[in-house]
């Protein structure tokens, strides 16, 4: 187990990004983070990655298969911590393309993300078949074993509980559904980390404080990643959930990485 106390008592204290803090206020914590941030969440992952999420986010989408779907029946997808909607229009767009009827249901503890994503579906062709829900990744309102794909995105990092939220995720996927997560991660060379973490911690934190009057919630954004298991560790976590041909791919150099299993 890495740094943060995976399901420690509600007494004990746990990382919110480089702070430690009673684990019962972490989420409190993060949902503030993103109240701040909600409003110009979009435009800042393209400022802060140069573009670099589309890409990322691209390969996730990529990376579900919807084109497979001989059934013709509702794909039933939910993207956790879905935001403002992203992976779900980006997953309908694609779904569309291969005629695959889709149903994506995006889960976010934060109103305000969830009604940024709102507005971005009245203009979006494809959003028929997208709702948002409040809820916690870590006991989601969803039935046993009814969704084919459950994907999240720079969401596992924000909550508290790991551990919890990955039996959350095992619990809703059906028999042969799949779990895909996007996160931050670490890159293997140490050289290009130093150059990374220069960027991170003199570039970032301030663009955000530029961009959305206030530097602090990417301070936490940049030090979270950090604190943020390995790629192998976390596979280690994913499998230990119950999942099964668990992969890893890194994306740009380790700098993010997908994680991806099937329970089977
Ligand atoms: C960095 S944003 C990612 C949004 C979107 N997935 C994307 O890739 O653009 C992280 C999201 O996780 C949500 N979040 C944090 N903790 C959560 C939890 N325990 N349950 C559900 N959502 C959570 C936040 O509200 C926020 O919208």
């Amino acid at each position: 187990m890495e740094k943060s106390q995976q399901n420690a008592p509600d007494a004990a204290l746990t990382d919110f990004g480089f702070r430690q803090v009673p684990t019962g206020q972490k989420q409190a914590l993060v949902r503030d983070v993103f109240d701040t941030v909600a409003a110009r969440y979009d435009l800042m992952n393209d400022l802060m990655s140069g573009g670099l999420h589309r890409v990322w986010k691209r390969r996730l989408v990529e990376v579900l298969f919807l084109r497979r779907n001989p059934a013709r029946e509702h794909v039933q997808m939910a993207d956790i911590a879905g935001g403002t909607g992203d992976i779900a229009f980006r997953a309908m767009r694609a779904a569309a393309r291969f005629s695959t009827p889709l149903n994506v249901r995006v889960i976010d503890a934060n109103t305000e993300m969830l009604r940024v994503g709102a507005k971005r579906a009245v203009s979006e062709k494809n959003a028929r078949h997208v709702s948002f829900i409040t809820g916690n990744a870590e006991h989601l309102p969803l039935a046993d074993n009814s969704l084919d794909i459950y994907t999240i995105a720079f969401g596992i990092r924000n909550v508290t509980h790991r551990t919890d939220a990955l039996a959350e995720a095992w619990r809703v996927l059906k028999p042969g559904g799949r779990f895909v997560c996007l996160e931050f991660s670490h890159m293997p060379s140490a050289l290009l980390t130093r150059a990374y973490d220069a960027y991170s911690f003199r570039v970032i934190p301030p663009l955000g404080g530029l961009v959305t009057g206030d530097a602090g919630p990417y301070q936490y954004l940049v030090e979270s990643i950090r604190q943020f298991p390995r790629a192998e560790a976390f596979a280690d976590e994913v499998r230990a959930a119950g999942f099964s041909r668990v992969a890893i791919e890194r994306l740009s150099g380790g700098v993010a990485a997908l994680h991806s299993g099937w329970k089977v």
